[in-house]
């Protein structure tokens, strides 16, 4: 029988504890990464006797934070990019492609985990254009107005604040529609926020719907203490204030595929959702009719 999960959520990551599975690990060992203890192995195996294809997951995660970030970086002409949650570093991370696309693009990374700062600064920090930041997503003001990221970022310019599988770690007391407002109103126009998370399809499709409870289930009370699947209604309100971008809040594969599907997509695949907003310049104050003094 597994052992219930402790209550970290997101208030208290478990940092260097191994005897707790946290967020960063379980993910780094779902990419099949190092940087990961007996317990975060464990905990991810109970995920898989759900799903037992959740590696795949967190790759085709990967793969669309990969072509956002080209997008972004390339067409789009985003410089500074601001990626909360990041992680373990890993192969194919933020600034390597968005310097792909443009070398002078500043990333700044941000997690609350004290691993992924350690290894964050050591691996990330190659340029002076990249930096980690050690943080959290729900600091009173935002990171937008964290000093240690105003001081590699403009807050006057178009960021690009990418959110990819962080959200759903958040628990609805936390309010993470709020959260994303706070984040919203600071952005300058012409900025981009990009986000993933677990999707529960609900009553558009009853056979993930009870996948994504279930595995909300292993993920709450088995693992990890949080990861919750919410629907797109729940969801759609992340992006307040901003303009989806086509084709919208999409399973990841539907958003800019790299070409054809190479295999059918698995069920597991089928619970997570993404999408980028853009946040349009406000629109002009209409002009009051002024009565001519004749
Ligand atoms: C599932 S991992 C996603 C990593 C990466 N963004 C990706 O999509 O490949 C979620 C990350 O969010 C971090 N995290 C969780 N709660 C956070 C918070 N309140 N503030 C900042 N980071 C947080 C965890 O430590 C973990 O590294």
């Amino acid at each position: 029988m597994a052992e219930p999960a402790p209550q970290t959520g997101v208030r208290a990551p478990v940092g260097v504890d191994t005897t707790r599975p946290s967020i960063a690990r379980v993910y780094d060992y779902s990419l099949g990464g190092k940087d990961n203890y007996d317990v975060d192995r464990v905990a991810f195996e109970q995920i898989q006797r759900i799903a037992p294809r959740q590696g795949d997951v967190s790759r085709m995660n990967r793969r669309w934070l990969h072509r956002v970030v080209r997008y972004l970086a390339g067409p789009a002409g985003i410089d500074q990019f601001l990626d909360i949650g990041a992680g373990l570093p890993t192969v194919g991370n933020t600034h390597q492609i968005a310097q792909q696309e443009n070398p002078e693009a500043r990333v700044v990374y941000v997690d609350n985990d004290p691993v992924c700062n350690a290894h964050g600064r050591v691996l990330l920090e190659q340029n002076e254009n990249t930096h980690f930041v050690s943080g959290d997503v729900l600091e009173e003001g935002t990171l937008l107005e964290n000093k240690n990221v105003l001081q590699y970022l403009d807050p006057d310019r178009p960021i690009a604040i990418i959110l990819c599988g962080l959200l759903h770690h958040l628990d609805d007391e936390l309010d993470p529609p709020g959260v994303m407002r706070e984040y919203i109103s600071r952005l300058p126009a012409g900025s981009y926020v990009a986000i993933t998370n677990f999707f529960d399809p609900g009553d558009e499709n009853p056979v993930l719907h009870a996948l994504a409870k279930q595995l909300e289930q292993a993920f709450t009370e088995m693992g990890l203490g949080s990861g919750w699947y919410r629907t797109r209604a729940q969801q759609l309100e992340y992006f307040d204030g901003l303009e989806l971008l086509p084709p919208g809040f999409t399973e990841l594969e539907d958003w800019w595929p790299a070409g054809p599907p190479a295999r059918e997509r698995l069920p597991e695949e089928r619970v997570v959702i993404g999408g980028v907003g853009f946040k349009p310049p406000s629109p002009a104050p209409r002009l009051r009719s002024v009565p001519s003094d004749e």
